[in-house]
């Protein structure tokens, strides 16, 4: 994809130094360390080119413009520690010392206005969490397999929702072609008649949890059966995955074939993420994937490492939401 914004390495330098002088670790004191980053703005520590992006990217999000946008060159932390592929979470929060990437993310989400989600089961509550392989997960249907995954949403089965997903990429191995992939959903509902949405938007579809909601929760194995579609153009979806409901009539099936042949048909945005890349797109309004084209070296492969957030679609949307807040922290829900 092509990048609204692409920072200056002044830009980018002067920024990582002020975000390293911020004195809170967002894995220890997440409401400290966003508190800290929003002194950054409030004194004026911002690019005026980075506010005016900021700005774009939320007028293109409301008017229906765009629902995924790409910035370059933003800053990332320079020593990286190795973290492996056994447990990549704790080891980055034992050795990561620095958090120049966190703070550009909790920043971004600021400024475009969007407050971050976390959900306490899964890595902790963290509210930066880590795309990479874990060995245990190698070749199963989650982010964390180390390979492919198919067009999908995440945690739509959850009743707190992330409206947008925000990846940077931390390190990303230059030689390979590895694709994250994103179909808007109201691209999608074009290609779709009247009636198959009409029986899209019935409660006629299942779809399973994925292995890590699964690890999170004991007993959790099936949802309850749900639309596919819901207002102008939220989708709940897992391609491969999502099936008709055992009770669900015929016409439920054709539906989801003219899906799933919309879904093939549609153009898609592509982004190959390099390091100090931002991709941000739409959560519920759309569908992701991840190609792995050409792989030139599988064990480095298996480094490739983005820094993900979940964020709200604005601060009514959270506040929305404020009941199911834990451990005190806005933007922080239980199970
Ligand atoms: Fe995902």
């Amino acid at each position: 994809m092509e990048a609204l914004l692409v920072l200056t390495d002044d830009e980018r330098s002067q920024l990582a130094e002020r975000l390293g002088s911020v004195e809170a670790s967002p894995y220890k004191d997440y409401p400290e360390f966003s508190e800290l980053i929003s002194k950054i703005v409030a004194d004026g520590g911002v690019p005026a080119r980075l506010l005016r992006t900021a700005e774009r990217i939320r007028s293109e999000r409301s008017e229906g413009i765009a629902d995924a946008h790409v910035l370059r060159n933003c800053p990332v932390d320079e020593d990286l520690p190795e973290i492996g592929n056994e447990d990549p979470s704790a080891e980055k929060k034992s050795r990561k010392v620095t958090f120049i990437g966190e703070g550009f993310l909790e920043l971004l989400a600021q400024i475009t206005q969007t407050p971050l989600l976390s959900y306490a089961n899964r890595f902790g509550g963290d509210f930066f969490i880590d795309v990479i392989a874990i060995n245990k997960y190698l070749g199963k249907q989650t982010g964390y397999n180390g390979g492919e995954v198919v067009f999908h949403n995440d945690r739509t089965a959850h009743p707190v929702r992330a409206d947008y997903i925000t990846l940077l990429g931390m390190r990303c191995p230059p030689d390979d072609l590895v694709y994250t992939g994103f179909v808007p959903g109201r691209r999608l509902i074009a290609e779709l008649s009247p009636d198959i949405q009409r029986v899209l938007r019935e409660p006629y579809f299942v779809t399973p949890f994925d292995v890590v909601s699964r690890d999170a929760n004991d007993g959790l194995d099936s949802t309850p059966a749900h639309a596919i579609l819901s207002g102008v153009s939220s989708l709940r979806y897992l391609d491969t995955h999502t099936m008709t409901a055992a009770d669900a009539p015929v016409e439920a099936k054709d539906a989801l074939l003219a899906f799933k042949n919309a879904l093939t048909r549609v153009p898609k945005e592509r982004h190959r993420m390099q390091e100090g890349d931002v991709l941000t797109f739409a959560n519920q309004h759309g569908l992701h994937n991840r190609e792995q084209i050409e792989i030139s070296d599988t064990r480095r492969a298996l480094g490739r490492w983005l820094l993900k957030t979940y964020a709200f679609a604005d601060q009514a949307a959270a506040d929305a939401h404020s009941g199911a807040w834990i451990d005190g922290i806005p933007g922080k829900v239980g199970d």
